[in-house]
């Protein structure tokens, strides 16, 4: 039984059972450590195609350079591969499972392999979604079960999630962490819930975007680049959806949905009709966008408004707390003159928006709010503003909107059109899952440090969504979040009892 830590050093034998894409990647991973490798398949025809993938994937790299052919020749010796479970898992110090995604077979395995691996043996899975937990209880011994999650391409993502239910020895926990870093990947720990941490807060969030979208927040285009150009991120929701799949999505979500219940996993309408009309993203052709034709980036680009000349002359008003220097001056520096009064005459007449108010307010007051279009620079982590979000109440003129368009390109900001809905676009994407992100550390499930770096390694952010939440600042992210909740009803924007306390408390998630 593992009642101690065991060193990398002596888990010299591991077992991989399934070599499809996630399995043939992590054997290739564990036999370039330097350790033996039993590779296990159902029969000779999936072992056969498991190893060939496991062997064009060492090839590219001696193709690339990165490998020797007799460093790759040595790795592939190291690497056993069998039909026959109970024989390959005899003498291993360490099992990683990555069969298909289904409870009924997983438990099968856990319960055979319960009988046949040494009793100290340390039992993994890989599984993105189901309950570890419960896998665990198909076993006499769970303390030595426990969860590894890898990410796609195993051998390059350098995410591990280390899963530990309820029942899990802290030593099997450290082992597998200690040996995810001899690997050269950064293992994060978290308690089991459904999602881990990634898909977790990764999930909820796409649904959103989608919500947005359906809703007519914004354009497909304006929603990702509200995240790219706003937020830092490397792709945008709904791009980002296509590519990881539809129908994967949708079913995380739903084991989201399933353990936690709530709004905030209910998934959106719009994401599920695609489904249904196997629009699933890239891999179907369609999703989001379309790519029968090649990626759909000129497509993407294609949507502005038509512009007209910049304005000489706007008004620019302030929304209670919007940012009103900041864009004067900008406004002022490109020569285009800024009065205080609005007047009929003037033409355009900005607000200051900020995402905590409407423009509807502010443009009321005006007098004749057809004129009036709000503008939200987006801070981002140099304190340069990069994005400049339009927003629109549904009173502005189409002509008021192309005239903002204008303006905007003049200064040279890079714009992306929102209706007049508090979050606009960024912060309405983002905020929520800031939320989430400290409601997964209120509530005990990870460390700030963990879930940052989960969304670093596993998603590409910038910096983690604490860390940013920490630039937005605790208290302006509560009172958006608290605006978005009063606007739709929807209880997913109530602010978490810990991050109104880190607000009140002027506390920083990361220090
Ligand atoms: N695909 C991803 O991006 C990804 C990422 C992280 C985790 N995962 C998880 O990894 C696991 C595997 O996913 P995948 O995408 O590699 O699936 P896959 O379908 O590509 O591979 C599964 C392999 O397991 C084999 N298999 C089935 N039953 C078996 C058994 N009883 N014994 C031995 N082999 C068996 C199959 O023949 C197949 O080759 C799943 O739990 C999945 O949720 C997948």
């Amino acid at each position: 039984m593992t009642s101690s830590v065991t060193q990398p050093a002596d888990i010299r034998e591991v077992a991989v059972i399934g070599l499809g894409l996630m399995g043939s990647g992590i054997a290739e991973l564990v036999g370039r450590s330097g350790r033996r490798v039993v590779a296990i398949e159902i029969n000779q025809t999936f072992l056969d195609q498991g190893m060939a993938r496991l062997r064009a994937s060492l090839d590219k790299a001696v193709s690339r350079g990165k490998l020797t052919d007799t460093a790759r020749d040595e790795i592939l010796a190291r690497i056993r591969p069998t039909d026959d479970i109970p024989a390959g898992v005899a003498s291993a110090d360490l099992v990683i499972e990555a069969i298909p995604e289904r409870m009924e077979l997983k438990r099968t395995l856990f319960d055979q392999l319960d009988e046949a691996c040494r009793a100290d043996a340390i039992l993994a899975t890989n599984t993105s979604s189901l309950s570890i937990t419960e896998i665990a209880g198909a076993t006499r011994y769970p303390p030595r079960v426990a969860g590894l999650h890898f990410f796609n391409p195993a051998p390059v993502m350098k995410l591990v999630e280390v899963i530990s239910t309820v029942l899990t020895s802290p030593e099997t926990a450290e082992t597998l962490a200690l040996l995810s870093r001899d690997l050269r990947k950064t293992p994060v720990q978290v308690s089991d819930r459904a999602g881990f941490i990634v898909n977790a807060l990764l999930v909820p969030y796409l649904n959103h975007a989608v919500r947005l979208l359906e809703t007519a927040q914004a354009t497909r285009e304006d929603i990702d680049k509200a995240a790219t150009a706003g937020l830092g991120l490397p792709m945008g929701p709904l791009t980002l959806l296509d590519l990881v799949g539809l129908d994967t999505s949708l079913a995380v979500l739903e084991t989201v949905q399933a353990e936690f219940g709530g709004t905030r996993y209910m998934p959106a309408p719009l994401l599920r009709k695609l489904c249904d009309a196997r629009l699933f993203g890239r891999k179907s052709g369609r999703g989001f966008y379309d790519y029968r034709h090649g990626t759909p980036s000129a497509a993407a680009e294609g949507h502005h408004l038509a512009s007209p000349p910049p304005p000489a002359e706007v008004a620019l008003i302030r929304d209670p707390d919007g940012l009103l220097d900041e864009l004067a001056s900008e406004i002022n520096a490109a020569g285009i003159s800024v009065s205080p009064q609005p007047s009929p005459q003037t033409g355009l007449v900005i607000v200051a928006a900020d995402p905590r108010h409407r423009v509807l307010d502010a443009a009321l007051a005006v007098g004749h709010p057809a004129d009036v279009v709000g503008i939200h620079l987006v801070d981002v982590a140099d304190g340069k503003p990069r994005l400049a979000e339009l927003v629109l109440p549904d009173v502005t003129a189409a002509g008021t909107a192309a005239k903002a368009a204008a303006l905007a390109a003049k200064l040279g900001l890079d714009t992306v059109t929102s209706r007049d809905r508090p979050g606009f676009l960024t912060a309405a994407l983002a905020y929520p899952q800031f939320n989430d992100a400290v409601r997964m550390f209120q509530d005990g499930f990870a460390s700030p440090a963990d879930i940052d770096i989960a969304m670093m390694l596993g998603c590409g952010y910038p910096r983690g969504p604490l860390q940013m939440l920490d630039e937005a600042g605790p208290a302006h992210v509560v009172s958006v979040l608290e605006a978005m909740h009063a606007a739709t009803g929807d209880p997913a924007f109530t602010p978490v009892p810990l991050l109104a306390e880190y607000a009140t408390a002027g506390t920083r998630f990361r220090s």
